[in-house]
């Protein structure tokens, strides 16, 4: 008894172990809450106290709402999504100029000041909407950039559906390197001509592709309240791969993963080597990929290693076994000269095939010749020389083709 009790306890244990195993590895350090609501938290992101590689990467989960939402720091800022390839997606309020016939209605000063991440050069536009609008994009305190677009239309009809392209909306790319950002807008008239279709001038930055113009956004009274999302990219750490390297102490690429410098630092990002997925920054947080299993790469055996996989052929077969390759195919298993060539053999064979078609060809035009004279001195015989001339040049044609 005592012992099935033991054995028992042994499958528990091992059934435990293989669940572990196969389960995905964690996101976020030991104890840490890996999620807000629905938005997932990875390390160096964190809730709690352990739970973030430096302050910058605190996330203020409030749970008063529902689902609860997660804010930058302790910041308004509020995160829509992390992904561990560097950016960060948050959710932006728009800039407005409201106007009547008597003049301005409401005005929202749109600004936004990010201590450590810059906003995406690459992945956002500032997008302005209106028919009597100058919008303006600089840094907060007005020193480092400034540009913006200007939009103007006389007549709604005049506006390309669906299309940002300087009627009714335009956009322009933010500078690299950014951290604030400041809109403000001007006008001509203050919409006087347009009020009847576009009171307000909208300003905003937005993530590439994630607003399509609308031309009832022109005269859409609740386009104020909208939100939008907008991608920021993050780093680790303050310096390049090379000087982060140098400071193993601190260094927050972890094993099976390697250090990138991305286009816009300072600082540096991990990510896991080739055959690897998971975590970067956390100890045992790159996994090695089952290609085997994800893959199926094989016709034949495979067999995983860390961060590879290889393919065989079972005995008396051969081939690179792969199932985009050669794959695997019998063994030509010559009696004595195993080298000897599988083309020889085939050359060989040619060679004779051929050899042995030429002498029947042979053989079979000595016959035809044999019996055209033979026919031919019939005709002869027969006819005289008048149908000779007729068939001759036919025979001739039939045995050369
Ligand atoms: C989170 O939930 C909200 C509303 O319940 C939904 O709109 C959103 O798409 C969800 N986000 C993710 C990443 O699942
Ligand atoms: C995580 O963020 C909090 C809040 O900003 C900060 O007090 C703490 O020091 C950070 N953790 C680390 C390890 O820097
Ligand atoms: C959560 O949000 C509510 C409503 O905006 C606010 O009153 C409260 O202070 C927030 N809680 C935390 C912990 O930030
Ligand atoms: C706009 O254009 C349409 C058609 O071209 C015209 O009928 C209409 O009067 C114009 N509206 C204004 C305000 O000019
Ligand atoms: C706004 O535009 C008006 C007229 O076009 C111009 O006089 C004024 O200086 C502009 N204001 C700003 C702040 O650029
Ligand atoms: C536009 O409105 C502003 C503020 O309401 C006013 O100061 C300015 O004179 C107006 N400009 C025009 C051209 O009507
Ligand atoms: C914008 O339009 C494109 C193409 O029509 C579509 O794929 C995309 O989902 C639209 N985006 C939004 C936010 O509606
Ligand atoms: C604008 O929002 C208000 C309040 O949320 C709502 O009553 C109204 O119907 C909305 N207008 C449009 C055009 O959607
Ligand atoms: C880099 O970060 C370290 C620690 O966070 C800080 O002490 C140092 O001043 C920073 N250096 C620069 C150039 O920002
Ligand atoms: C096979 O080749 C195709 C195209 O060359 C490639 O997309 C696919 O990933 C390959 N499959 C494997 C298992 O290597
Ligand atoms: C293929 O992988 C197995 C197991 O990892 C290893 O023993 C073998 O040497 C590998 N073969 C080749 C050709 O790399």
């Amino acid at each position: 008894m005592g012992l099935s009790f033991i054995f028992k306890k042994l499958a528990l244990v091992a059934v435990t172990l293989t669940l572990t195993a196969t389960s995905v590895a964690a996101q976020t350090q030991p104890g840490c809450e890996s999620s807000c609501g629905n938005i997932s938290i990875p390390y160096p992101f964190g809730t709690g106290d352990g739970c973030n590689i430096s302050s910058n990467f605190f996330i203020t989960c409030n749970t008063t709402f529902n689902p609860p939402k997660a804010f930058l720091t302790t910041s308004y800022i509020e995160i829509l999504d992390i992904s561990l390839d560097g950016y960060l997606r948050i959710s932006e309020s728009i800039g407005y100029d409201c106007y009547d016939k008597v003049g301005r209605t409401s005005y929202f000063d749109l600004w936004l000041m990010l201590s450590k991440f810059p906003i995406s050069h690459t992945r956002n536009k500032f997008t302005a909407i209106g028919c009597d609008t100058y919008a303006h994009v600089e840094d907060y305190l007005g020193d480092t950039y400034s540009t913006g677009c200007l939009t103007f239309c006389d007549n709604i009809t005049n506006v390309v559906k669906g299309s940002c392209s300087g009627i009714g909306c335009c956009q322009t790319a933010i500078p690299k390197g950014v951290r604030s950002y400041h809109v403000t807008f001007n006008s001509s008239n203050n919409h006087s001509n347009v009020l009847s279709f576009n009171p307000c001038s909208y300003g905003f930055v937005v993530e590439d592709g994630a607003y399509n113009f609308s031309i009832s956004d022109l005269y859409d009274e609740n386009f104020s309240d909208k939100e939008f999302p907008m991608i920021l990219d993050w780093t680790v750490g303050n310096q390049t791969c090379a000087e982060a390297k140098m400071d193993q102490e601190n260094y927050a690429c972890k094993e099976n993963s390697d250090c990138i410098d991305p286009e816009n630092g300072p600082g540096y990002l991990c990510k896991c080597l080739d055959g690897f997925q998971g975590n970067p920054y956390l100890s045992q947080g790159c996994q090695d990929i089952n290609e085997c299993d994800t893959l199926k790469p094989c016709n034949g055996p495979c067999n995983n290693a860390p961060g590879s996989y290889n393919c065989s052929c079972p005995d008396g077969f051969e081939g690179d076994g792969l199932r985009n390759g050669t794959g695997c195919s019998p063994k030509v298993v010559m009696p004595h000269h195993q080298s000897f060539s599988v083309a020889v053999v085939a050359l060989g064979i040619g060679v004779g095939v051929l050899f042995s078609l030429l002498c029947l060809s042979w053989v079979y035009m000595g016959l035809r010749q044999r019996k055209l004279t033979a026919e031919k001195s019939e005709n002869r015989q027969q006819n005289g020389g008048m149908l000779m001339r007729e068939q001759l040049p036919k025979r001739a044609e039939m045995l050369t083709t």
